[in-house]
């Protein structure tokens, strides 16, 4: 069903593209890269009941930039969460390129996000056990067992030096998440978000903390992978995320209000 990853193509900053092509040629239908039908999800904390999600359904589609927007505690991370199969909906259903991804085995879900997504999390990206080198090059091989390893000859010391350069680290390559400035971290965390060369991006306030100059570095780079084909969905509080956004979600409560 995703003819391009595992088949032995050495990537390219182009895979992402002829990833698509290649999608759309097949009998794939050309559905959206993401799917939310009625997620709910609900925290019971002692007595206190918490609606996070009450019924959000939205579509994000190859190549296609959505910013979610609301205030603290609205349920963006929850719904994040439950889009990157993190964490399960208590209602609805999540699709990743018209494969369910919610309500199945955690291993499952782990398998399908290492091959076809690449989640962004705000200072929570790396292992903090190993450099960064080791961490993008898990996250790129992580995806790849059993039939998706096949064929898979790729140099990936040289795959993951690219992606090093790419994100300007490439003389970090041996430092510890620790041992890095916030934007080092914030550019760090894009790159092993990226590694995977992933379909479905998804990244929480990934722009948080950091100045301007690296704000507009990882927009920047987030917004080369959606021209490459992916779908990008960024939950975010910063009017610059918000600018360069095809679509914007609002958030509230739990429910989508446009
Ligand atoms: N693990 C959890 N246990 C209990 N309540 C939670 C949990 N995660 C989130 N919540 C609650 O769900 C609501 C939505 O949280 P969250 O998705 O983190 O909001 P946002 O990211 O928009 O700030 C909040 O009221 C929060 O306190
Ligand atoms: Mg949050």
């Amino acid at each position: 069903m995703i003819p391009l990853r595992g088949s032995g193509v050495a990537p390219s900053p182009a895979s992402g593209r002829l990833a698509e092509h290649v999608r759309r040629a097949s009998s794939e239908p050309a559905a959206s890269a993401l799917t939310a039908d009625r997620l709910y999800r609900f925290f019971r904390t002692g007595e206190e009941e918490t609606l996070a999600l009450q019924g959000v359904s939205l579509t994000v589609n190859p190549g296609e930039t959505v910013a979610v927007v609301g205030p603290s505690g609205c349920g963006k991370s929850t719904l994040l969460g439950c889009l990157a199969g993190l964490d399960e909906p208590d209602g609805g259903t999540v699709r990743v390129g018209g494969q369910r991804l919610s309500h199945r085995p955690e291993a499952e879900r782990a398998r399908l996000r290492a091959q076809r997504i690449g989640v962004l999390l705000q200072n929570r990206n790396l292992l903090p056990h190993l450099d960064v080198r080791a961490n993008i090059e898990l996250a790129r091989t992580a995806g790849r067992v059993g039939p998706w390893r096949r064929g898979f000859t790729e140099n990936l010391g040289a795959r993951v030096m690219e992606l090093l350069e790419r994100v300007g680290l490439s003389t970090r390559a041996h430092a510890y998440a620790s041992e890095l400035s916030g934007g080092e971290l914030a550019r760090a965390g894009l790159a092993v978000a990226l590694a995977n060369d992933p379909d479905i991006v998804l990244a929480d306030e990934p722009t948080g903390e950091l100045d301007g100059d690296s704000e507009r570095h990882v927009l920047e780079l987030l917004r080369d992978r959606a021209g490459a084909g992916a779908a990008l969905l960024v939950v975010t509080h910063s009017t610059r995320v918000v600018a360069i956004a095809d679509r914007v979600i609002h958030l509230h409560d739990g429910m989508l209000t446009s």
